[in-house]
């Protein structure tokens, strides 16, 4: 059994206030105890993660990273800067860095392998756009995705990676991919992990994104190959990430 994973993308959101809002209705109504539940702030927000969480059983991570130990990066945080503030997730390659801020999929396995190194868990976002999708080409995209990251770090890389399948036409549209349209391309994801190795495939949590909302998590997280979910929109409306993660309890 797969344990949920329930994450929150606020993405360039928020500010002290409604931090403060948003992370004390976290605490009150999420069981830690029945799933893992993740926020990823803006990064100057995480010292206030770090003190308000204290104890819940809820982590936190940053939306990126450089992969490199520390030097001259104007603007980027390093891996060690991240973990001295006790973050323990990256979310890396998000479709958001991919499109606005030209990653690649090797820039994309670097920074994966880099946070593995640095004792991380990386959050591996994948998916395809609404032209790929109607040209048919979904799996060759998050097949090659998979593949920069399987080349780059081995099949090893997914014994603590989670994967968030994100369809990039469902991010911020309100249009969610079908529970069968994200359970058909999570099964092509376990199955490119399974050639490598059946066994670290079965234990990968394989989360879903794109405009899941708590009307739609349940059915959403019934799925066999859909472990939890990562979420933008609703994750910065208190009542609806913690249905979003009660529907993942419930799952
Ligand atoms: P959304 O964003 O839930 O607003 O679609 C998801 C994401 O980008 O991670």
């Amino acid at each position: 059994m797969r344990r949920k994973l329930v994450a929150a993308n606020w993405k360039m959101n928020g500010d002290k206030a409604t931090i403060d809002g948003l992370l004390g209705a976290f605490v009150q109504g999420i069981d830690t105890a029945a799933i893992d539940a993740v926020v990823f702030p803006p990064a100057l927000y995480v010292a206030q993660l770090a003190e308000k969480l204290a104890g819940s059983g809820i982590g936190y991570g940053v939306q990126n990273a450089h992969y490199a130990e520390k030097g001259a990066y104007t603007g980027e945080l390093s891996l060690p800067m991240v973990k001295e503030f006790g973050c323990e997730y990256v979310l890396v390659g998000h479709s958001e860095r991919r499109e606005l801020f030209a990653e690649d999929d090797a820039l994309v396995a670097t920074k994966v392998e880099a946070v593995l190194n640095a004792g991380l868990t990386p959050m591996l976002c994948v998916g395809e756009t609404l032209e790929q999708r109607e040209a048919g080409t979904t799996e060759q995209v998050v097949g090659n995705q998979l593949k920069a990251v399987l080349d780059k770090v081995g099949i090893q890389a997914f014994e603590r990676t989670v994967i968030a399948y994100e369809p990039v036409w469902a991010i911020g549209t309100g249009k969610t991919a079908s529970p069968d349209q994200a359970q058909e391309v999570h099964a092509f994801i376990r199955g490119q992990l399974a050639n490598a190795d059946a066994a670290i495939a079965q234990k990968c949590r394989v989360l879903y994104g794109g405009s899941v909302k708590a009307a739609s998590a349940h059915e959403l997280f019934q799925q066999p190959d859909i472990d939890g979910g990562l979420v933008g929109g609703a994750s910065l409306l208190a009542d609806e990430f913690v249905a979003i993660c009660q529907a993942a309890k419930e799952a």
